[in-house]
């Protein structure tokens, strides 16, 4: 097994780059579209968030890899092209996205109400109130939830194996088809997956006390 890594680390390398850029970009964007989403839906008018509820149910209601096919081979129809990595971060995006949002609405619901009603009452806005005391606290509580989407999100990554971007899957599926050792090779690939995310659940985990308020 060992060999086979010493062999051709070089594109195990490369594989793995592209899935840990992919799965980093993903889950930082994801975060942004979903704490949008979630606010949407807990403060938004009934328009705003009738819509979040939508497109969230809709996100969350069919499987990820339609998702990534929808955007890499159905995009081009209506004459927007994508290169395999593009498409598959946006896929990431929207449908990270909408999962990070229902957990920080549970995390928004955990603090809100007094929370918003004590702010509101020293005479801050409800926009002020949410920025500077609700989701300070959210986002703080929501770090356990956004480590298991992250593991998720490395793992989903190597569904972009199926458009052909280059990532760890693509990297090993090369590899195997040059030496036909499938088993060493694809034992290779699962234990530099679970390598990485032994690493990232240990770096969120120091996060996690970090910034935890006692
Ligand atoms: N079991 C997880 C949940 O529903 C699945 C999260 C998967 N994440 C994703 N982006 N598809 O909480």
């Amino acid at each position: 097994m060992l060999d086979i890594f010493m062999e051709y680390y070089p594109l195990f390398l490369r594989g793995l780059g592209v899935t840990v850029f992919v799965t980093i970009i993903s889950c930082f964007s994801g975060t942004i579209l979903g704490t949008l989403l979630a606010l949407g839906k807990i403060y938004g008018n009934k328009y705003i968030s009738a819509l979040t509820r939508i497109f969230i149910s809709i996100i969350r209601g069919t499987p990820l890899l339609v998702q990534l096919f929808i955007i890499y081979y159905g995009l081009p129809s209506y004459g927007v092209r994508l290169t395999p990595i593009t498409a598959a971060i946006i896929s990431f995006i929207i449908n990270s996205g909408a999962y990070q949002a229902e957990y920080l609405r549970g995390s928004i619901q955990s603090i809100s109400g007094s929370q918003l009603k004590a702010a509101q009452s020293i005479g801050m806005t409800k926009w002020q109130g949410i920025r500077h005391i609700v989701l300070p606290q959210a986002l703080r509580r929501v770090i356990p939830s956004w480590t298991n989407e992250f593991i998720y999100m490395i793992k989903y990554s190597s569904l972009a194996y199926v458009i052909g971007a280059k990532e760890l899957m693509t990297e090993g599926k090369l590899i195997a088809s040059r030496n036909y050792q499938f088993f060493n090779v694809y034992f290779v690939v699962a234990l530099i997956y679970l390598i990485v995310i032994i690493i990232f659940v240990y770096l969120f985990n120091r996060l996690e006390k970090k910034v935890t308020i006692p």
